[in-house]
C-alpha cells in the first residue's frame, strides 16, 4: 500500500456558491477542491478523465505558440518568482507539468532532474530546450494523477502553472506527496481564485473562457486543494492571485501562516 492510502483526510470545507445559476462550488466543473478523489480504475471514463483529455489535447495545439503567448507573464514577475521558490530545490527533483521546460535553467546543485507533462507537444519543446541548454534532465511523457514513480522517490516535487489546468488537483497533489520523500518539499507555483469577493466571481465567470481558449481555470482554490490532499503547508508567499507554496508530504513542518504580500 501506498503512503497515500494511509492518509487521514482534513474535512473539506464549505464554501458558499459563488452564482445561484452556477454548480456548487466544490464541484471540479469550477475548479473546487473536487471529488474526494476515489480512485478510478484505469480505463474508467469520468468526467475528470474527459476533462484531462481536453486539456492535453488544448496544450499540444498551444505548445508551439506557449512560450510566446507566456513571455508577458514571464516579464511581468513569473520568471521572477520562479527563480525565488526553485532555489529551494534540493536533491533528486521531480518537475509535474514541465511544459516547455522553462523551470529547467532555474534548478541549482540538484542530483537529478526528472520532468512529467501530458503533452507530448509541450515535452517536445522542453526536450529541445533541454538539450540546447545542456541541461540534463529525464523528460518523459507521463500523467500528475498516476505518477509512475515509487513512493519516497524524490526529495523535491515541483509544478509551476500546473494545478490550474490539472483535471483532478486533489488526486494529483496526493501523488506529489507520495512520491516525495517525507523530509523532502513540494513547491508550487500557482495562480488562484481571488480572494476578494467580486473578483472571485468574476474569475468565476472568467474560467468559461479561460477554459476553452486555454485550458486552465481562473479560480482554482490550490491553497485548499494542498491541504485537501493530506499535505501541510510550511510556508506560502502570497501576491495578488500568486501563491509560492513549500508544502511538506507529512504533517512534520512547523507551519507559521505564511507571508501575504498582496490582496
Ligand atoms: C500552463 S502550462 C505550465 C508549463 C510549465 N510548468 C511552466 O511553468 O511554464 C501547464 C502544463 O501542465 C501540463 N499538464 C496539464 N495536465 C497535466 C497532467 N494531468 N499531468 C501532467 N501534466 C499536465 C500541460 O500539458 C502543460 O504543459
Amino acid at each position: 500500500m501506498t503512503r497515500s492510502g494511509n492518509r487521514p483526510l482534513p474535512n473539506r470545507p464549505a464554501w458558499p456558491s459563488p452564482l445561484a445559476w452556477c454548480p456548487p462550488e466544490d464541484s471540479p466543473l469550477l475548479g473546487g477542491a473536487g471529488p474526494a478523489s476515489d480512485e478510478p480504475g484505469p480505463g474508467v471514463r469520468t468526467p475528470e478523465s474527459v476533462e484531462q483529455q481536453a486539456v492535453t489535447r488544448r496544450y499540444d495545439r498551444m505548445a508551439s505558440l506557449y512560450d510566446v503567448y507566456d513571455a508577458p507573464m514571464e516579464l511581468m514577475g513569473t520568471r521572477r518568482r520562479r527563480g525565488r521558490l526553485l532555489s529551494h530545490a534540493r536533491g533528486s527533483v521531480l518537475e509535474v507539468g514541465v511544459g516547455t521546460g522553462r523551470n529547467l535553467e532555474h534548478y541549482g546543485e540538484v542530483s537529478r532532474v526528472c520532468g512529467i507533462d501530458v503533452s507530448t507537444r509541450m515535452l517536445a519543446r522542453a526536450k529541445r530546450r533541454a538539450a540546447q541548454a545542456g541541461v540534463g534532465a529525464d523528460l518523459l511523457e507521463a500523467d500528475a494523477h498516476a505518477l509512475p514513480f515509487a513512493d519516497d522517490e524524490f526529495d523535491t516535487s515541483v509544478a509551476t502553472c500546473v494545478f490550474c489546468s490539472v483535471a483532478d488537483p486533489v488526486r494529483a497533489l496526493r501523488e506529489l506527496g507520495r512520491v516525495t520523500r517525507a523530509d523532502g518539499r513540494i513547491l508550487l507555483l500557482e495562480h488562484v481564485r481571488p480572494r476578494h469577493r467580486l473578483l472571485g466571481r468574476l474569475a468565476d465567470i472568467a474560467t468559461a473562457v479561460t477554459r476553452r481558449l486555454f485550458g486552465f481555470r481562473a479560480n482554482r482554490r490550490t491553497e485548499e486543494n494542498v491541504l485537501a490532499a493530506g499535505l501541510e503547508i510550511a510556508d506560502v508567499r502570497r501576491e495578488g492571485v500568486w501563491r509560492e507554496i513549500i508544502a511538506v508530504p507529512q504533517r512534520c513542518a512547523s507551519t507559521d501562516g505564511g507571508e501575504d504580500t498582496g490582496s
